[in-house]
């Protein structure tokens, strides 16, 4: 397959990519490092360096023998976006290539309205780009659980049928994001959706939860190879901020209560998923939801678990709850529906021991480089 994957330097594009190319698939890569520069501006960049782009890509040569095309461009840029499909003339679309962070998007006007539009242009353009350029192309784009909120009701994936005054129609399942950044992702659903009905398109949309984890199989050929890993309070995703939590001595940042339960997966398995997705595409003028999770937990057993994984190891982990910075329901129901990806073939790894110890290691080997003033919440809702 030729394969385009817009977002390629992010922490799920760059192993996507490697994974991509090492089953002997066609990659190009694009991205204009704005989180890169978002990280620099707000104090927030990763625990490792990494390398450009374009000397990762000359690294996974060496290392594997597949080559990565790299193109370095705002993807918001119109024509930027059509002369890269022009010249890669893409079958499958992944598209990645957003400001995905919550707290940034509620920093301030600016940040939101960079958020809003750099999101919403990129997918504005991709869709135009498929539907003018390679129409039997496959989009597969990432949307967040987040998208749902947490109503009072299992969450169907994407779709509900209502039943209304004697009458039945299915729907987008309702949507109430708890950020400008998830409500972003809303918007893309809806831009998509039109899209497809209306010319269409071939779309799958995976309602990700927050991903954990850096190790792959191709991103362990070399350290340099190493995803974005970010702990801070902008970028960090939560697992991922308790363990280097635990490794720096500060207690673990539970907000509130920590009754807040969200579906987590492993970075594997967030490449298992696309490529399941891109393996088996959706039908023109299909828009395939999936909800892309492979277990829930509540921010309290989240800490639980890695202190845990930490006495395991010798270190002594602290547990704190602080003001939650967020507007969120810090007790509610939760039940989302994740059988999609099952049925077509994911096979989990879950939220073990030795997953966290082996991260725990690694942040150990890399303790001399973590910030603590990154840790803290810096943006608050209110
Ligand atoms: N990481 C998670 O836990 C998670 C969970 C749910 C959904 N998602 C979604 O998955 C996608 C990837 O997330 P991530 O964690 O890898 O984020 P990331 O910020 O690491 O990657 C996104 C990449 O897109 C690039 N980008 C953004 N706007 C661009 C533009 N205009 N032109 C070119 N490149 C641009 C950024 O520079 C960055 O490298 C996002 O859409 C995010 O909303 C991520």
């Amino acid at each position: 397959m030729r394969v385009l994957i817009l977002g390629g330097d992010g922490y799920l594009g760059w192993p996507t990519a490697m994974d991509f190319a090492a089953a002997g698939h066609e990659v190009t890569v694009a991205d204009n490092y704005l989180r890169r520069r978002i990280a620099e501006a707000t104090d927030s960049e990763a625990l490792l360096p990494a390398p450009s782009l374009t000397e990762r890509a000359q690294i996974f040569a060496a290392a594997s023998g597949q080559a990565i095309a790299v193109r370095i461009g705002d993807l918001s840029d119109p024509d930027f976006m059509f002369e890269l499909f022009k010249e890669t003339d893409p079958e499958t679309v992944i598209h990645y290539a957003e400001q995905p962070s919550a707290p940034y998007s509620m920093r301030g006007f600016r940040e939101a309205r960079e958020t809003f539009q750099n999101n919403l242009d990129v997918t504005f353009n991709c869709i135009w780009a498929v539907k003018d350029i390679v129409p039997n192309a496959h989009i597969i784009k990432l949307g967040t659980m987040g998208e749902y909120g947490t109503p009072n009701i299992d969450i169907e994936e994407g779709w509900l049928e209502v039943e209304h005054k004697g009458r039945k129609d299915t729907f987008l399942y309702p949507r109430a994001a708890g950020s400008l950044y998830h409500t972003t992702k809303v918007l893309d659903t809806d831009l998509l959706w039109f899209y497809v009905r209306t010319h269409g398109l071939r779309v799958t949309d995976l309602m990700q939860g927050p991903v954990y984890g850096v190790s792959t199989d191709e991103a362990d050929l070399d350290p340099r190879l190493c995803p974005n890993f970010h702990y801070d309070d902008i970028f960090g995703t939560v697992v991922n901020r308790f363990l280097v939590q635990a490794v720096a001595g500060v207690p673990l940042t539970v907000y509130g209560g920590g009754g807040q339960t969200r579906g987590y997966l492993n970075l594997r398995d967030t490449l298992q998923c696309v490529r399941l997705a891109a393996d088996q595409p959706a039908q023109p003028g299909e828009l395939r939801i999936f909800n892309q999770l492979t277990e829930t937990f509540t921010v309290n057993e989240l800490a639980d678990r890695v202190q845990q994984a930490g006495q395991q190891m010798g270190i002594d982990v602290a547990i704190k709850s602080i003001a939650n910075p967020r507007k969120e329901k810090e007790e509610h129901y939760y039940n989302p529906v994740h059988s999609g990806l099952t049925e077509l073939g994911l096979e989990p790894h879950y939220l073990s021991e030795t997953v966290l110890g082996g991260m725990l290691e690694r942040i150990i080997e890399n303790r001399h480089r973590i910030d603590i003033n990154r840790i803290m919440p810096r943006v608050s809702w209110s």
